[in-house]
């Protein structure tokens, strides 16, 4: 006899090692007894109408090294609940009514959703509704205080060291500034693991303002230095004279990010006319597609075996999370409390700064 059917959805960007969470939790989870049926992208699919596909052990064979997600996933939608830097948007009483009918109607006995701060917080207002509501922590940005790692950040670090590697052979040989750009909407931990792995010289986040002035002094000491070229590595979400830089686009409360790089360019020019020669790399998407790398993958397949765990405990409104290399279960509330941000107390920031690379005036 079924010991329950559970509905799992993968919510927000994707990133690499969501099909591992899915492919686990089916395996799993049907070696416990549990059916399951997959939402397709994101929470959209539980709201009118319906579309899910049944998602069986043979469904999920041969899934877990490849990247995005068999279930699609929709960034904002109608279930969007920004956590963000703190504020959380109420998701509309009838949206989260027509979510948690349709569940039951489905005979869903529980949701494993696999998501970042924004999805999960959507999550806590759903199982807020009775829905028993298990999450699982995914984004690439790394930035949720209640484990020590998201799955699919290990992956888009890897991608921007790759980047970084490659774009200083071109700095180097023609003694440029390289500007990098990789994501951090509000946390820089992408820019500062991947910057100081991949040799940046300096590396720009959220959590640090700069002053342009200062970067210029740092690009034209190492020119004095006989140094021609830079790499300097940019989160989406780093502040130029204190004003985060986007499209001016608003989707689900959110700023839509990117192009700083170019701006800061631009910046740079108007401040040193014709001292540098600049050039901008974005390297966008690219760190949040493709095979999820080993750390990653084995990670999501923890995750998502955690995820069943929880269930057959008849645990609800938690998070799975890892907190030095063990499984817990924390709170959804707690889950989504808090962003994990990069302090002066962080070891990768304390050896960049000591190694000489350029954070902050
Ligand atoms: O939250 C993960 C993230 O990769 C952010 O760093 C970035 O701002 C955002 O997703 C981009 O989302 P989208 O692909 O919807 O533009």
């Amino acid at each position: 006899m079924s010991k329950g059917k559970v509905g799992i959805l993968t919510a927000g960007g994707d990133c690499a090692g969501l099909n591992a969470v899915i492919a686990a939790c089916v395996k799993y989870g049907s070696s416990l007894g549990y059916e399951f049926i997959g939402f397709q992208r994101g929470y959209e699919g539980v709201l009118n109408p319906p579309d899910y596909r049944i998602l069986t052990p043979d469904d999920v064979k041969g899934i877990s090294h490849l990247g995005g997600t068999i279930l699609h996933a929709t960034n904002k939608g109608r279930f969007g609940a920004k956590m963000g830097e703190g504020d959380v948007a109420r998701i509309p009483d009838d949206v989260l009514e027509e979510a948690a009918t349709n569940l039951k109607a489905l005979g869903c006995t529980h949701l494993v959703v696999i998501g970042g701060d924004g999805s999960l917080s959507g999550a806590l207002q759903l199982s807020q509704k009775g829905v028993k509501v298990v999450g699982v922590p995914k984004t690439i940005d790394n930035d949720l205080a209640a484990t020590d790692q998201t799955f699919g950040f290990s992956t888009a670090q890897s991608v921007a060291v790759e980047a970084l590697d490659r774009v200083h052979t071109t700095a180097t040989s023609h003694d440029r500034v390289l500007l990098v750009e990789v994501m951090g909407r509000n946390t820089g931990w992408i820019a500062l693991k991947a910057g100081l792995a991949g040799g940046a010289d300096a590396i720009l986040v959220p959590e640090f303002e700069f002053s342009l002035s200062a970067l210029v002094e740092y690009l034209r000491g190492r020119k004095a230095e006989g140094k021609g070229s830079a790499v300097v590595v940019v989160a989406e979400g780093a502040r130029i004279g204190g004003q985060t830089i986007g499209d001016g686009i608003v989707a689900g409360g959110e700023k839509h990010y990117g192009g700083i790089t170019n701006e800061l360019m631009a910046r740079i020019n108007a401040a040193a006319p014709g001292e540098f020669e600049i050039r901008n790399t974005i390297i966008g998407h690219i760190q949040r597609g493709g095979a999820p790398n080993a750390r990653d993958r084995n990670l999501a397949r923890a995750y998502g075996v955690a995820a069943m765990d929880a269930i057959d405990q008849g645990l609800n409104q938690v998070m799975v999370s890892l907190r030095d290399g063990h499984i817990q279960f924390v709170s959804l509330t707690e889950a989504v409390e808090k962003l994990k941000t990069v302090d002066d107390t962080n070891l990768e920031y304390q050896t960049a700064l000591k190694l000489g690379v350029f954070i902050h005036d």
